[in-house]
């Protein structure tokens, strides 16, 4: 980051409802500043009622780039000019590329999450992987899995009809994918390649999305809680000895995956590492 903004100095940011807490602005300007570029990143506290005037406004502001976070993901698409195949199945937008007046929407947590996995050594193809939850991070990862190659997807939900929505939505966009609702005896009864929490039950309380000592067997746990870095479910993988990993892989991949889009750069994922470790929400 050049030290001094001039008429020459390009914005990024990230909009969201609410943002003050957003890991994008600290990580995105330490990286323009350990590649001395002439860029400055911040975040705008966007009201649902008003998303269709702030895109118009950061169009007519010529910014470079922007994130989008809850609860605009959706809602960004009918704005935008393009968007990428997977950003489109999964109906979710997280990065968006202003090219010469044109809006670019695509979806850098999905691509994040996965390669996340690679610390666990993990590749979701031809896997069965079971998602506790069906929110808004359930959806995309149910996409994002199936388009990754997974043989069978179980989800489980507190509430059984947000679970088989997302099964009427996505079972013929994935027919490869066996996709299916399941109760917690189930899930717990079978052999998983992979289990992921997308539920926020472990963000606040103590609790944990399920009882990990009753599952048959677990070959590799994510939840992509990264506050606490350690929940419940994950303290208990480690003490049942299952490979596991937190939500901050993704949080930073997702952060990588937007900056090449953004700039076609590689990203320095030290530098936004560095800025991960020392970050308290
Ligand atoms: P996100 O966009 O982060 O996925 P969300 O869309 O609010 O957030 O979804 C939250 C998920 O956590 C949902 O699957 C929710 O279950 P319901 O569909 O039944 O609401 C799940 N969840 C939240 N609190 C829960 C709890 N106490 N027990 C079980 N599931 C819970």
């Amino acid at each position: 980051m050049t030290e001094i903004i001039t008429g020459k100095t390009k914005i990024y940011c990230i909009i969201g409802y609410p943002v003050e807490h957003s890991f994008s602005p600290r990580m995105h300007n330490a990286v323009f500043a350990a590649l001395n570029m002439d860029a400055r990143f911040v975040a705008f506290s966007v009201k649902p009622d008003q998303l269709g005037e702030a895109l118009t406004g950061l169009k007519a502001l010529n910014v470079a780039g922007f994130n989008v976070t809850v609860p605009h993901k959706s809602s960004v698409i009918p704005y935008l000019d393009e968007i990428t195949p997977l950003a489109k199945k999964i109906g979710a937008v997280n990065t968006i590329r202003n090219e010469q007046g044109l809006l670019i929407g695509t979806n850098t947590d999905i691509s994040g999450f996965i390669r996340s996995l690679g610390s666990l050594n993990f590749s979701p193809e031809n896997k069965s992987i079971a998602l506790l939850g069906a929110g808004g991070a359930a959806r995309a990862l149910v996409a994002g899995l199936a388009d990754a190659g997974a043989s069978r997807i179980l989800i489980h939900n507190r509430t059984v009809e947000h679970a088989e929505s997302l099964l009427t939505e996505f079972s013929p966009i994935f027919p490869q994918t066996q996709l299916e609702s399941v109760s917690m005896e189930t899930l717990q009864a079978t052999t998983l390649d992979l289990l992921v929490n997308t539920t926020t039950v472990g963000m606040e309380s103590g609790e944990s999305p399920l009882d990990l000592s009753q599952c048959q067997e677990i070959e590799h746990l994510a939840d992509i809680i990264y506050s606490p870095a350690q929940t419940t479910l994950l303290k208990q993988a480690e003490e049942l000895g299952i490979p596991a990993i937190n939500g901050s892989g993704m949080l930073l991949y997702q952060g990588c995956g937007a900056f090449t889009f953004w700039t076609g750069k590689q990203a320095p994922e030290a530098v936004m590492q560095e800025q991960l470790l020392g970050w308290k929400e």
